[in-house]
């Protein structure tokens, strides 16, 4: 990965002058510089306007809103304006419009209805880069090129007869013969065998459940062709503008899993994030900080971009919720904590217009004279202060498996219960390491393994023997791993692990389970420890393993339900329930003392995270707290001996004596 390319820890957002006379221009550069705004990201929806009809481009605007920016000392990260076609090309060529899965067209009047895999839309769109490229590729005010936005954000499949044919060929690649085809997708089935890859289509509306394997497959080729479009773009700007790095704005986020960001890693110059907080989750923040540290795995450990976050409320939750004062450092500093190198904002100034007009922005509609724009000046100013940190590197003693594809299948229709969504159980694990004050990277089941002091392993549904092969290999070595339930139970073509569950980890677990018996919505199940659990207990026998806890009631009363072996020089734990969240934290708690991971902090709402020499404390409780550290507190100025005590709402990042 390349270094993130503004300086020091960089405040910036989404600039869109299109939407707004020449004179404002120039406000706008005066007050970025006043609120301390390093870089934006311009043009990103601007194709309309650059080229108002085919072939003829319109650049005088922005050759001057490039220039003032230029003047101002502001960096830009130019957008390749590709994100939504206008409306001549739609019209011209409606065959661009993507279809969904009952075969309705998605059509113009809103954003990026386009189709991945059409040709057309992606000649009409190199065209466009293209011009871009040798206009602006070596302008001094342009560090970074932006691919379009958010690939995939609304339409990330597309199941027209364009995609269809890509599928196809794209299925020739992966299986060479329709007779592997037939065996990986299991067509013996109801009666589903090809005779050749032209019988195969997307999977499109059907009457009963579809196959699952072809699901898989359309998911995994729809993340596929997506990265090949931002391929096409990025080869013409390495061409055109070898100097500039190029990446674009990825969504790690719970509501949003359809690319596979590991699969698209080497093909980023630098890792660049979108993350918007949703109010509507039980855990906001904690689901914030596991995809920021999902955002880490996927840059390999390195420094990456935030390169959109909301300044307040975000319009499209059904209640806008705002920030409330001190939020905006503690949100933001929780990105910088956890890896970000700069942080970004949509958008500069609120719009009076259009679909997200009430979507914040650091320049609200009230104007810089506001609560806001000063909250949004003391960040710049605190961002400034922290200028030292970049480049440097977060350190973790836990790693949580994350495997898009492993949550493709698992999310996928007719399981044992709808109520097991992949990622809960990632998201419920990660909040229970963190809340105790440790902290974790959430890394690929391929990652190496050996630095961690503790892996968990959550519902890892589908798993390769060689994943299946390192954790063995990591606990003989002296590691502490814990699986949770759903886990090992398929291959990479979602076919069973036969012999009992948990299929994969069989062996390495010293369990063997015959059936599952998971519960229904409502229904709790209680343990032998006194815990409490929901959604899911198992059949299960341990063949050499310790029971730690049994279910005392449900549908199996004295089944092990918690076990745990000791392998090689390590530590084996298995989990056959869904455990609340009180149990989960006891379990996280013991786990986390036995394989002896290091904690920063106190815990619950003090969060403390440690980047190369800095240690980061945001304090989201309402009373102070005190951590250990030694050194100076970088946004105060001030020594801090032997503890920093933070006040409640408040943070702190001293940089540490000893490394
Ligand atoms: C992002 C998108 C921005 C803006 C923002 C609003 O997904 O990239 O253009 O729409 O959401 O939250």
């Amino acid at each position: 990965m390349r270094p993130i390319p503004f300086d020091g820890i960089a405040m910036g957002c989404d600039y869109n002058p299109e939407q707004w006379p020449p004179p404002v221009w120039r406000e706008d550069v005066a007050l970025m510089r006043e609120a301390g705004v390093g870089f934006v990201t311009l043009g990103v929806f601007s194709w309309a306007l650059l080229e108002p009809e085919p072939g003829r481009y319109d650049f005088d605007w922005l050759d001057e809103v490039l220039g003032l920016l230029h003047e101002g000392g502001i960096a830009v990260d130019m957008a390749t304006a590709t994100a939504s076609p206008p409306p001549w090309l739609t019209t011209a060529h409606p065959e661009v419009l993507p279809v969904d899965a009952a075969g309705r067209t998605l059509w113009p009047g809103s954003r990026q209805s386009w189709c991945p895999s059409s040709p057309l839309f992606r000649k009409h769109a190199l065209r466009l880069v293209e011009q871009l490229a040798r206009r602006y590729g070596s302008h001094p005010a342009v560090r970074l090129w932006h691919v379009s936005n958010e690939l995939g954000c609304h339409v990330g499949k597309c199941w027209c007869d364009v995609s269809a044919a890509a599928f196809r060929r794209w299925l020739a690649t992966r299986y060479g013969t329709v007779e592997a085809l037939n065996e990986a997708w299991g067509t013996s089935f109801w009666s589903q065998r090809y005779g050749s890859f032209d019988e195969v289509l997307p999977p499109r509306l059907t009457p009963a459940i579809p196959n699952p394997t072809h699901e898989l497959d359309f998911a995994r080729f729809s993340s596929d062709e997506l990265l090949g479009y931002y391929r096409a773009e990025r080869d013409l700007l390495r061409e055109l503008s070898p100097d500039v790095p190029v990446t674009t704005n990825l969504m790690v986020t719970s509501h949003q899993s359809e690319q596979d960001y590991f699969s698209w890693a080497a093909d980023l110059d630098l890792v660049a994030q979108d993350h918007y907080l949703d109010a509507r989750l039980p855990h906001p923040y904690a689901e914030q900080a596991f995809c920021a540290d999902l955002t880490r795995g996927v840059a390999g450990g390195a420094p990456w971009l935030l390169m959109e976050s909301a300044p307040s409320a975000v319009n499209w939750q059904p209640v806008n919720r705002a920030k409330r004062p001190g939020e905006l450092l503690l949100d933001s500093l929780r990105h910088v904590a956890r890896g970000a190198d700069a942080v970004g904002f949509f958008q500069w100034r609120a719009s009076l217009a259009g679909a997200e007009k009430f979507h914040s922005a650091l320049v609200p509609h009230a104007g810089p004279d506001s609560a806001r724009f000063r909250e949004v000046s003391a960040l710049g100013d605190a961002l400034r202060r922290l200028g030292e940190v970049a480049g440097s590197r977060v350190r973790a003693d836990v790693a949580l498996l994350h495997d898009w594809e492993a949550e493709w299948a698992c999310d996928l229709g007719s399981h044992p219960s709808s109520q097991v969504r992949y990622l809960d159980a990632g998201l419920r694990w990660h909040r229970a390491v963190t809340e105790l004050g440790a902290t974790a990277d959430v890394v690929h089941p391929s990652a190496d393994l050996s630095a961690y002091r503790l892996v968990i392993v959550p519902t890892l549904y589908l798993c390769s023997d060689a994943t299946a092969a390192a954790l063995e290999a990591y606990v003989r070595g002296g590691g502490h791993v814990l699986v949770t339930y759903f886990s090992g139970i398929v291959d990479e073509n979602d076919h069973i692990r036969p012999g009992g569950y948990p299929g994969a980890f069989r062996e390495l677990l010293g369990v063997r389970t015959e059936e599952f018996a998971p519960l229904l919505p409502g229904e709790f199940v209680s343990l032998d420890d006194g815990s409490t659990a929901d959604t899911w207990t198992e059949l299960l026998t341990v063949t050499d393993a310790e029971v730690v806890a049994r279910y005392a009631d449900g549908p199996l009363p004295g089944t092990p339900a918690l076990t745990r072996r000791a392998v090689g020089a390590g530590t084996a734990w298995y989990l056959a329930t869904w455990l609340d969240e009180t149990a989960t934290a006891e379990l996280a708690d013991r786990l986390t003392r036995e394989a002896g991971v290091v904690r920063l902090g106190p815990g619950g709402g003090v969060e403390v995270v440690r980047r190369g020499r800095y240690l980061f404390v945001l304090n989201r409780g309402p009373v102070a707290a005190v951590v250990r550290a030694h050194g100076v507190d970088l946004l105060s100025g001030r020594d801090v001996a032997e503890s920093v005590i933070v006040s409640g709402g408040c943070a702190a990042v001293v940089r540490q004596d000893e490394a």
